[in-house]
């Protein structure tokens, strides 16, 4: 069976920065791989007027690292055309609804539709109404509507913007992306957890002690001070990609690997995190934001210095805290967490670390053996460690920690499909695992509305962090109280 997929892209923000970074170069690939070949067209759209030829360069060019010949490229390339538009010109529609149709019987897409909404999150309402009103979607073949982070700032604006959508188009046809789903490991938690009884088998309260979830980034906030000003750590990063990754860990098994199984199961899981009382948000996270320094003779700004921030900003760059899951698998096992900018390394892990035996037969002064702990490393390495405590060769029984650990080498790391490749191919496939159902979105506003409003009505100390450091010490002391420690300390290495 041939592994063609057929559609039409219609991108939304075609001009943009995502489009060229991380949408074109992932169409090329699937071009590359077979997923498209002759049945597939894309129309660009944007404010600005560019011809075709213009808009094929441009592909061409955001594609240069991965081209086989510049004959390939250009071939790719020829399926890419241009429309000026204005999201909210009724009449502009209507000359994209020509050129779909024209386009569909040029390459016989079956009517099948795929729109991405790569721009401003403000319309996403508009055009989705516009496109169902002007009648672009078609009745004989699949419409499905792909939209970027984020959705809403908060949960009444998320609803909002959802029951605009809605209006439109049902949920199953609704793609909310969260890139951290696409990434090899994440998707590899699944696979650690069901596909090994060892684990699964002490996946829960009386065999885990606690969770430790990193997100850290060495950047600041480049050229994004705009945005990020009025989102901060919280918005950006704990709302979508840190409460997914915790609904993967914390799930229970689905009955099968399909999507609409499997978002059950994160659901209720999302469900089940508690919501804390207003008071109660200085015990359980702490926020930063960093300040300049000088790294190995590099000035960096701090974050009030950025374009476009706020020099008195109050706006997070870094929040550390514990979730709670109140249900009967995690009761009482504290999910840490932490994400910044400008920290000391670029790096995403997830640290599972076990209760120690019930009785230390190997008790050396009174100093409990270290943990087990099992790590899955995200980016930028892949793959695994385990942490195991055994003999030391020689006389006596003195113990030592041993880490049997596999990382996937460069090579793989380096020719694994990109997250928006395999998203997209997700999309084309009709399958929705890897993006947000609308009730996830709903439970993560929830939990993040109440620390929003808490923090909003407190002015804090900024900045408390200097650039290049894990973020503020309070961050050791949300472990710390309850007798952990971060388990990866890349700033003490
Ligand atoms: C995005 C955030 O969602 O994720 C960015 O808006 C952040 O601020 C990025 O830098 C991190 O993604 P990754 O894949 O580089 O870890």
């Amino acid at each position: 069976m041939s592994k063609e997929k057929i559609a039409l892209f219609t991108i939304f923000g075609g001009t943009g920065d995502l489009a060229k970074r991380k949408l074109y170069p992932s169409l090329y690939r699937l071009y590359k791989k077979g997923y498209l070949a002759e049945k597939f067209a894309v129309i660009g759209t944007a404010r600005r007027e560019w011809t075709d030829d213009y808009y094929r360069e441009i592909v061409v060019n955001s594609i240069q690292d991965l081209v086989e010949s510049p004959e390939h490229a250009q071939e790719f390339a020829s399926h890419f055309y241009y429309q000026s538009h204005n999201v909210t010109d009724i009449e502009h529609y209507d000359i994209l609804k020509l050129l779909s149709e024209t386009l569909d019987t040029r390459y016989q897409l079956e009517g099948n539709r795929l729109f991405y909404l790569a721009m401003s999150p403000k319309f996403f309402g508009v055009i989705s109404q516009n496109l169902k009103d002007c009648n672009l979607l078609t009745a004989e073949g699949f419409n499905r509507l792909i939209i970027e982070k984020p959705f809403g700032h908060d949960y009444e604006s998320a609803l909002e913007l959802n029951n605009q959508i809605r209006a439109s188009f049902e949920e199953n046809q609704i793609y909310r992306i969260d890139h951290y789903l696409g990434k090899e490991m994440v998707q590899n938690i699944s696979a650690v957890r069901f596909a090994n009884n060892m684990f699964e088998a002490m996946w829960n309260n009386r065999y885990i002690d606690n969770i430790q979830i990193t997100l850290s980034e060495s950047i600041g906030v480049e050229e994004r001070g705009g945005y990020y000003d009025t989102s901060g750590a919280l918005r950006d990063m704990l709302q979508n990609h840190i409460l997914q990754v915790i609904s993967l860990l914390a799930m229970e098994p689905p009955t099968r690997l399909q999507d609409k199984e499997i978002r059950t199961e994160k659901i209720k899981a999302l469900q089940a995190v508690r919501l804390f009382k207003p008071e109660e948000v200085s015990d359980y996270l702490v926020r930063g934001q960093y300040g300049p320094s000088s790294i190995s003779g590099e000035e960096l700004k701090g974050y009030r210095e950025e374009f476009n921030v706020a020099p008195d900003s109050q706006t997070e760059t870094f929040v550390a805290g514990k979730i709670m899951i109140d249900n009967f698998r995690w009761s009482g096992v504290p999910f840490y967490f932490r994400t910044g900018k400008r920290l000391t390394n670029k790096g995403t892990q997830i640290d599972i670390e076990f209760k120690n035996v019930p009785l230390n037969l190997f008790d050396n002064n009174d100093e409990p053996l270290p943990p087990n702990v099992l790590t899955i490393y995200i980016q930028p390495i892949e793959g695994f460690s385990l942490e195991l405590n055994t003999k030391k060769v020689g006389l006596g029984l003195e113990t030592e920690t041993l880490q049997l650990e596999h990382k996937h080498s460069a090579e793989t790391t380096a020719n694994s499909s990109e997250a928006y490749e395999k998203l997209i191919l997700d999309c084309l496939n009709g399958d929705s695992t890897n993006f947000t159902h609308w009730d996830e979105v709903a439970s993560s506003w929830k939990f993040v509305d109440i620390i929003r409003k808490a923090w909003d009505n407190e002015i804090v100390e900024f900045p408390n962090y200097p650039s290049g450091s894990m973020g503020p010490v309070e961050s050791d002391q949300v472990l710390t109280k309850d007798g952990f420690k971060w388990h990866w300390c890349p700033d003490k290495q």
